[in-house]
């Protein structure tokens, strides 16, 4: 059997059984779609989100690309965001990167890999605004997962600095902005203690009122 024809005879065993356990659990899967949790993270093959955290389907709005970025003009992006806190009305966006990412180690190396250079160039920024913090880490493994940690707290600050969050704060919307990061070593998230919950946390210079 080829892969992918293994995929479709797992997914009719994963579609039979699930329906078993819980005959009603597909007819509640349609009707319902009411996440509390936006989740933007990395598009690594290794972990998935809704079961790292235990959200069962229709917990967790997902959004995902490679090195967890949130870049304003990415309109894939954006949309996810403004369909999650407009529409489905989110109380909590998740920026959740992790250690030993492949776009962030890519970004400290000088080994091109081509159109995704330009993608990762974010990273690049980050690493040029914390450049003294980072070259005074002497451990290279240290040095990236610190870059990982870095690039999420700027993630982070670029959600509140979109006009859809900050819009959300203006009508009096409850949001929260989180920044956490996971390991693959051995599963579990930290919580880098970057929370932003209203524009008088975000610089002058991005506040849209
Ligand atoms: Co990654």
């Amino acid at each position: 059997m080829s892969l992918l024809d293994e995929c479709f005879a797992a997914n009719r065993r994963w579609a039979k059984t699930t329906a078993e356990k819980d005959p009603e659990f597909f007819r509640r899967l349609e009707a319902l779609q009411n996440p509390d949790l936006l989740w933007i993270g990395c598009s690594d093959s290794r972990l998935p989100p809704n079961e790292i955290i235990g959200r069962a389907p229709g917990e967790l709005f997902v959004h995902r690309n490679v090195a967890n970025l949130v870049e304003h003009t990415d309109v894939n992006c954006l949309s996810v965001l403004q369909y999650g806190i407009d529409v489905l009305q989110v109380k909590h966006v998740i920026v959740c990167g992790h250690y030993g990412c492949g776009g962030v180690r890519a970004a400290m190396s000088t080994q091109p890999l081509g159109l995704i250079d330009n993608w990762l160039r974010h990273i690049r920024d980050v690493l040029l605004w914390n450049r003294d913090e980072l070259n005074a880490i002497e451990d290279p493994t240290a040095r990236m997962n610190r870059l990982a940690e870095l690039n999420v707290i700027a993630q982070v600050a670029n959600v509140c600095h979109t006009t859809i969050v900050q819009d959300a704060w203006r009508r009096g919307q409850a949001l929260t902005v989180h920044g956490w990061i996971y390991s693959l070593a051995d599963g579990l998230i930290r919580d880098l203690g970057f929370v932003i919950e209203s524009p008088d946390q975000i610089p002058p210079e991005y506040r849209l009122y």
